[in-house]
């Protein structure tokens, strides 16, 4: 095989206008009889490239022209290495096809100067190939070698790979730091920075958020042996101000009783459940074993069980007569209790799959129907049936009461669903009654299983969703949280309706503030803000469209399209409303000028606010009275940029902070 060097191929637009002509150089395409100078050891690779699938292998698609390095040869069993010759570092990036097992360091493609590892990529478990891009630029001008690596004997012990290439470009955001190399934990290429993720492995819904003793807890569904959902454990992590997590042992393992899903922690203040054992109450969790879903629990039910802590959450112990809430319906789980003082009990609203006789399907089976069950307690212990919210909702119900216009109304009360959608209304200590009718919570594609904070400081109601559903190819972890927003409630025509704002701590994030009134009367065809390419930042842009039709962001490569003839917000499929507001509804701009008047709403003007994260964008539209989350996987050289069309923009500001990685001070 022979380096072939090809000039001046690939043309990449920044920001629409400047281009960059760049240089690559093909270092190996394996579409020879043999391995072209690189020199394989052991048995895994045999004497030259493979074309495509081997024997007993599931397709192997993804790889360019007919050859590639394929070390399933004779199956999983055979190891070795394939070592390339030395490579002159003179492009920044090598882009490579990776595929096959994901264990680090043993099926893998290294990059070796000087004798070591200085970067190193697995497949996902995967037999289709993807592009990845490692930045060498530390490296520049001196000798590498590549170096595959079959180590591994049993399942998806085999590596693949393809088309290695060096160019001044990256085909991919650079994947640069060794995974849970400790040094370099997260600030890998697709790590959210200011949203929580786990260290490693499969994350979903927030569990058991509680604050205690200065800390806020954040204990999370997490799979510790994977990056896909799986074998269900209670992570934890724990901040001061919402903002930097340290992730902690994990709380709960599964048991006999079954894997631990979703619940809530309350602080037992009057130590109704006994379990206190020193001077501090105690910290007390309520969590679904759900029977059946490992062999340990093989034939058993979904069940409520309860775990508590003395120190602070550092360790749990299972209650000995769990559970404390037998199997009632199909799939019962997600308690979520808290203290009701006027009832001086604990309440439980739990989701039940019940089953309808009445709605039979088509084999005679009675169809499920999705409730939400309130239970309620005196010790936390035993828990007596007290009501059935009639409306249909789906897992992880969420309950909290919530003043209205800042307190000037009575307080009412708010019960969601996973799904975010919510109902307004009365608690009695028992029942719940909407008095309206089921609305959106968030218009985005992303945001499932919000759970509010329990036992906080202040008056505040500060709730967590899981971003459900985002991609993270090749990253040690799967899934991040939401930002933590603020929820209050607001009088409209329609009644009181829910508003969901950032938690103002953002603020010890902001490094640089941009802050700049447009000329009036911006027209049609002209941009703002080219050239700002902060990747993390806090955009609220307000704008009184007068003649525009359309009014669109590329943030990071994502268009967000402002219609003023719906006056809808389009973003990846979705539509959130945004229509030309009353300068009363929702919350204030972060905005604080340093001198001067405070930042106040225009009459008849849109008003966005964007979080953009590196693999996340959450927007708050109209002082958070709609919400819509999004995670997206980033492309390469994106910016940030305003595009006004179709007429003038009357009057418009925006407001740009900068924000700073949360996981690194
Ligand atoms: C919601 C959910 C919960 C369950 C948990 C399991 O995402 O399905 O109902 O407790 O996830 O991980």
């Amino acid at each position: 095989m022979h380096s072939v060097l090809r000039a001046g191929l690939v043309s990449l637009s920044v920001l629409g206008s400047v281009a960059v002509l760049a240089e690559e150089r093909l270092i190996a395409d394996f579409e020879g009889s043999d391995y072209a100078g690189w020199v394989a050891t052991g048995t895994a690779f045999g004497s030259g490239p493979a074309h495509g699938t081997l024997p007993e292998q599931a397709p192997v698609t993804g790889f360019r022209g007919q050859g590639l390095v394929n070390t399933y040869l004779g199956g999983d069993k055979p190891i070795g290495t394939l070592t390339s010759p030395e490579i002159e570092l003179n492009h920044r990036y090598l882009s490579f096809l990776i595929g096959g097992g994901a264990e680090e360091g043993r099926t893998c493609v290294n990059v070796l100067v000087d004798g070591q590892v200085v970067r190193s990529a697995t497949g996902r478990e995967d037999e289709t190939l993807s592009t990845l891009t490692f930045d060498l630029g530390d490296y520049a001008g001196k000798k590498a070698r590549i170096q595959i690596v079959d180590d591994v004997t049993g399942g998806w012990g085999h590596i693949l790979a393809d088309h290695f290439v060096l160019s001044d470009t990256a085909a991919t955001p650079p994947y640069f730091k060794q995974p849970l190399d400790t040094e370099t934990l997260y600030e890998e290429s697709y790590r959210p920075q200011f949203h929580f993720t786990a260290q490693k492995g499969w994350l979903n819904d927030p569990n058991g958020l509680v604050f205690f003793g200065g800390e806020y807890h954040l204990f999370f569904q997490h799979n510790p042996k994977g990056r896909e959902w799986g074998n269900m454990t209670w992570g934890h992590a724990v901040s001061t101000n919402l903002l930097e997590w340290n992730q902690l042992e994990h709380a709960l393992h599964p048991d006999a009783l079954g894997t631990m899903f979703s619940g809530s922690a309350v602080v037992d203040w009057k130590n109704t459940g006994g379990f206190q054992t020193g001077k501090e109450p105690a910290l007390v969790a309520l969590y679904t074993a759900a029977g059946g879903t490992s062999d340990e629990s093989k034939g058993k039910p979904f069940t409520q069980g309860l775990a508590f802590s003395n120190d602070r959450g550092r360790t749990w112990k299972k209650y000995d007569k769990n559970p404390v809430l037998g199997n009632i319906g199909d799939g019962d789980r997600d308690p979520k209790v808290f203290w009701h003082e006027p009832s001086k009990h604990w309440v439980m609203p739990l989701y039940i799959g019940e089953k309808d006789p009445s709605n039979l399907d088509k084999n005679g089976k009675p169809k499920t129907r999705n409730v939400c069950h309130f239970y309620t307690s005196t010790d936390l212990k035993q828990w007596t049936f007290a009501s059935k919210f009639a409306e249909e909702l789906y897992e992880c119900p969420g309950f909290v009461e919530l003043p209205v216009d800042r307190g000037t109304k009575p307080s009412k009360w708010v019960l969601w669903g996973a799904s975010g959608e919510y109902w307004v209304g009365r608690f009695d200590g028992k029942s719940f009654t909407a008095e309206t009718p089921k609305r959106k919570g968030d218009f985005g594609s992303n945001a499932y299983a919000a759970q509010a904070f329990d036992n906080l400081p202040d008056q505040r109601v500060i709730l967590i969703n899981w971003m459900q559903g985002g991609k993270y190819p090749s990253m040690p972890f799967n899934q991040q949280m939401g930002f933590p927003v603020e929820l209050s409630l607001q009088s409209s025509a329609e009644g009181p309706r829910l508003v969901k704002w950032p938690i103002s701590e953002i603020r010890q994030l902001f490094t640089s503030v941009l802050h700049e009134e447009l000329p009036l009367n911006f027209p049609a065809g002209k941009r703002a803000l080219s050239g700002t390419n902060a990747e993390l930042a806090d955009l609220e842009f307000e704008f009184i469209p007068g003649s525009a039709t359309t009014v669109a962001f590329d943030l990071r490569g994502n268009r967000f399209e402002w219609n003023a003839v719906s006056q809808e917000l389009s973003a990846f499929g979705r539509k959130v409303p945004a229509p030309i507001g009353n300068r009363n509804l929702g919350r204030r701009s972060e905005f604080r000028r340093p001198w001067g008047p405070d930042y106040e709403p225009w009459e008849k003007s849109v008003r966005l606010r964007f979080l953009i994260d590196r693999t996340s964008i959450e927007l708050f539209v109209n002082g958070g009275t709609a919400a819509a989350s999004f995670c997206f996987v980033p492309k390469v050289a994106p910016g940030n940029t305003l595009i006004v069309e179709g007429g003038e923009l009357t009057r418009s500001r925006v407001t740009l902070r900068e924000l700073k990685s949360a996981w690194k001070y």
